[in-house]
C-alpha cells in the first residue's frame, strides 16, 4: 500500500510534500516521512505513526532547510509490509546519504538482492524491502551510469509490484520513477512536475495528469517529463484534465468522517440513482457493453466489503433474471484456473478502483477472455481505466477505512443491474421493473427513516460493547448483511466478531455459543422467517444473548429475544427483496457506536487502510 507524493520545481516542495500526504493517508497511516534536496544535501525527516507526528517533528526541527524554499521533495505515507512500524522502517529509504526512494508495493525478490549486496559491502538500516532500491542505486551510479541509466539497472533487477521515486544528490535536479501494477499519477505544472499516488493527492498543484502504464518509466526535472514504455522507448501518455477537489474534504460537524458518511447516505444515493434510472422508469445500463447479448453466466469478483455486495448482487440476479452468477474472491480468483465455461462477462466491485487482488483478478480474468466490467467509485482509477464498462457510484470521496455509502452505492448498481437482466430476458415485466423502479426512488428516504433508530442501536452498542466475541446470522439475502455486519464490527471495534448463514450454524458454528454471548439476527418477513427463528432458538435455548433487528411480524414470532429492535413499517418489497439496504444501516451504526464507546480509532482502525495495493 502506501502513498507517495514529489515536488519538483516549486517554492516550498516539502510543504506541497506534505499537503498531498495529507491526501494519502487512506493508503496507510503507520508512519510517515519526507526527503528534501537542498545546498548539496539530503534532509530526511521520518516519524513513526500518523503524518500529524511528522508535521509536528518537522515544526520542531529548527532552522531546517525542509521549512525553507526547497525545490524538490517527496514524501510517503506508509502502511507495513516488510518490517515492523518504526522510524527505521519508514520511507524514504536511503543509501549512503546520497540516494533516497519512496516506495508503494513490494520487491518480491528482495532476499535475493539483500543478500548480494551485504555481500558487497552495503549495509541495511531497515527490515524493509525497499532499502534495495536506493543501494542498487548508488551501485549503478557509481560504476558511472546517470539517474536514467541507474533507473534502468534498477528495474532489470527488481521484481514484484510498485511505484516508487527515486532522487539522488549526484544528479539533484531530477527525479527517477516507475511503475509497475501499483498506481502513480504524473501532474504537469509550470516550470514544475510533480508525482502522486493518485490524482487528488496531487491536485492542488496541477489539475492536467499523465497515469504512467504498467512497465513504464520516467526522469522528471522541474521543465521536462520524459516517459519510457518497458522496452526503453521514449513514448507520449495521455494528459487528462482532473476536477480538483475543493480543498479538503471536511467531517461537516461529525466527530468522524464514517459517521458522517452513514447519515449522508440519504443525500448521496439519489446521485448513484440518478444515473441509471431516467424520469420514465428505464434503466440506463448498456447490457449489451456488459456483456449480456446473450444469456451467460456472470462473474462477480472483489475483495471485503464489495465482496459481500457482490454476494447480494448474486442473489439479486439469480432471483429477478434466472441468470446463474459465480462470486470468486478477488485474492483467490487470480491465483486459480477458473473454467469460464458459460461466462462471457465479469464484474468486478472496488470502491477505491485500486485494490491490488481485484486489479489482478480483472486482468486474469481478462486474459481468459472475459468482457470486463466494474463498478467504482473513484473515475480515473486503475480499475475504471481498464475496464471496458464501467458503472460510477457517484458518493463522493469516501474517507472512513470502513466502507459504508459506497457499499449502499454498490447495491443500488447491482440491484439495477439485476433488473435489467430480469428485464431483458422477460423473467420480469415492464410494470415490475417500474414499480421496483419506483422503490428504488423511495429509498433515500427509506434509509433516512432507518437511521433515526439509532438511539435503539446506540444502547444495544453498551451493552455488547465488552463481549469477547460477537456472532452474526443471517438467512437468503441478508446471509450477506450479516458477513458485513461482522466485517464492519472487527474492522473498528477490534472485537471478533464472525458472520454465519444462520441455517449453518448446526453444522459447526453452534460450538462457539456459550453464556451471553450477543447472537445477532438482522431477519425481515420474506417467507422463510420461521426458519431463521429455529436458527436463533437453537442460539437462545444455549446461553446466546439474542438481539433481533427484524419487523413487526419477526419480533412478535421470536420474543425470547433479549433485545428487539424493530424496524419501521415499510411496504413489502422494503421487507423481502430490498431488505439488504434496510439492514446495511444498523449493522454500520452497530459497529460505529460499539467501536465508539470503546474510544478506538474509527476512521483510521489499526493495521488497515483504506485502498489495499498490495497482494
Ligand atoms: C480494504 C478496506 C475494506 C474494503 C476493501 C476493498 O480492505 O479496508 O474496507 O472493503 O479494501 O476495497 P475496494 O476499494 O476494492 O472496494
Amino acid at each position: 500500500m502506501c502513498g507517495v507524493v514529489a515536488v519538483i520545481g516549486k517554492q516550498n516542495a516539502g510543504k506541497l510534500v506534505i499537503e498531498g500526504l495529507k491526501k494519502l493517508e487512506y493508503r496507510g497511516y503507520d508512519s510517515a516521512g519526507i526527503a528534501s534536496v537542498s545546498s548539496e544535501t539530503l534532509n530526511i525527516v521520518k516519524s513513526e505513526g500518523k503524518l500529524i507526528n511528522l508535521i509536528n517533528k518537522l515544526s520542531e526541527v529548527s532552522n531546517s532547510s525542509l521549512k525553507s524554499v526547497n525545490a524538490i521533495a517527496m514524501g510517503h505515507t506508509r502502511w507495513a509490509t516488510h518490517g515492523n512500524v518504526s522510524v527505521e522502517n519508514a520511507h524514504p529509504l536511503t543509501s549512503e546519504n546520497r540516494v533516497a526512494v519512496v516506495h508503494n508495493g513490494i520487491i518480491e525478490n528482495y532476499a535475493f538482492i539483500k543478500n548480494k549486496l551485504m555481500s558487497e559491502g552495503y549495509s541495511f538500516k531497515s527490515q524493509t524491502d525497499t532499502e534495495v532500491l536506493p543501494h542498487l542505486f548508488t551501485k549503478h551510479i557509481k560504476l558511472g551510469n546517470n539517474l536514467l541509466q541507474a533507473g534502468r539497472l534498477v528495474l532489470k533487477d527488481i521484481k514484484g509490484a510498485f511505484a516508487f521515486v527515486a532522487m539522488s544528490l549526484d544528479f539533484p535536479g531530477e527525479l527517477f520513477v516507475s511503475r509497475n501494477s501499483s498506481p502513480l499519477a504524473i501532474g504537469l505544472g509550470d516550470k514544475s512536475n510533480f508525482v502522486g499516488s493518485d490524482a487528488h493527492s496531487i491536485d492542488h498543484l496541477t489539475q492536467k495528469i499523465i497515469y504512467l502504464e504498467d512497465g513504464d518509466h520516467a526522469l522528471i526535472n522541474f521543465e521536462d517529463v520524459q516517459i519510457f514504455n518497458m522496452n526503453n522507448e521514449k513514448v507520449d501518455r495521455k494528459i487528462i484534465n482532473i476536477k480538483a477537489e475543493i480543498g479538503l474534504i471536511t467531517k461537516g460537524g461529525y466527530r468522524h468522517f464514517m459517521e458522517k458518511e452513514i447519515f449522508e447516505q440519504p443525500s448521496v444515493i439519489p446521485q448513484t440513482i440518478s444515473t441509471f434510472v431516467k424520469d420514465n422508469y428505464e434503466i440506463k445500463i448498456d447490457l449489451n457493453k456488459l456483456g449480456f447479448k446473450n444469456k451467460n453466466t456472470l462473474l462477480i469478483s472483489a475483495a471485503g466489503t464489495s465482496y459481500y455486495a457482490a454476494m447480494v448482487g448474486k442473489y439479486w440476479i439469480e432471483q429477478l433474471a434466472d441468470l446463474p452468477v459465480i462470486i470468486d474472491l478477488a485474492s483467490e480468483y487470480r491465483y486459480r484456473k477458473p473454467s469460464v465455461f458459460g461466462q462471457s462477462a465479469m464484474l468486478v466491485i472496488s470502491q477505491s478502483g485500486e485494490s491490488l487482488d481485484t486489479l489482478m483478478a480483472l486482468r486474469h480474468g481478462k486474459e481468459l477472455g472475459l468482457n470486463t466490467n466494474a463498478i467504482v467509485n473513484v473515475e480515473g482509477s486503475t480499475i475504471d481505466r481498464e475496464v471496458d464498462y464501467s458503472l460510477y457510484t457517484r458518493v463522493g470521496a469516501e474517507i472512513g477505512v470502513a466502507s459504508t455509502k459506497s457499499f449502499m452505492s454498490q447495491l443500488v448498481i447491482l440491484f439495477l443491474i439485476a433488473v435489467a437482466l430480469g428485464k431483458k430476458f422477460n423473467n420480469i415485466t415492464t410494470a415490475q421493473t417500474q414499480k421496483i423502479c419506483l422503490n428504488i426512488l423511495a429509498l433515500p428516504s427509506a434509509i433516512a427513516q432507518m437511521l433515526n433508530m439509532e438511539n435503539e442501536i446506540k444502547l444495544v452498542a453498551q451493552n455488547i460493547k465488552n463481549a469477547k466475541s460477537i456472532i452474526f446470522l443471517g438467512r437468503g439475502l441478508l446471509y450477506p448483511l450479516a458477513l458485513e455486519g461482522a466485517l464492519k464490527l472487527k474492522e473498528i471495534s477490534y472485537i471478533h466478531a464472525e458472520g454465519f448463514a444462520a441455517g449453518e450454524m448446526k453444522h459447526g458454528p453452534i460450538a462457539l455459543i456459550e453464556d451471553q454471548v450477543p447472537v445477532i439476527m438482522f431477519l425481515v418477513s420474506d417467507g422463510n422467517e420461521d426458519k431463521a427463528i429455529s436458527n436463533l432458538q437453537e442460539a437462545y435455548s444455549r446461553g446466546a444473548k439474542i438481539i433481533l433487528i427484524a419487523d413487526k411480524n419477526c419480533i412478535q414470532k421470536a420474543s425470547f429475544a433479549h433485545h428487539k429492535i424493530e424496524i419501521p413499517n415499510f411496504e413489502t418489497d422494503f421487507k423481502s427483496l430490498l431488505s439488504p439496504f434496510l439492514m446495511a444501516i444498523p449493522a454500520q451504526l452497530l459497529a460505529y457506536h460499539v467501536a465508539n464507546e470503546r474510544g478506538t480509532d474509527v476512521d483510521q482502525p489499526r493495521n488497515l487502510a483504506k485502498s489495499v495495493t498490495v497482494e
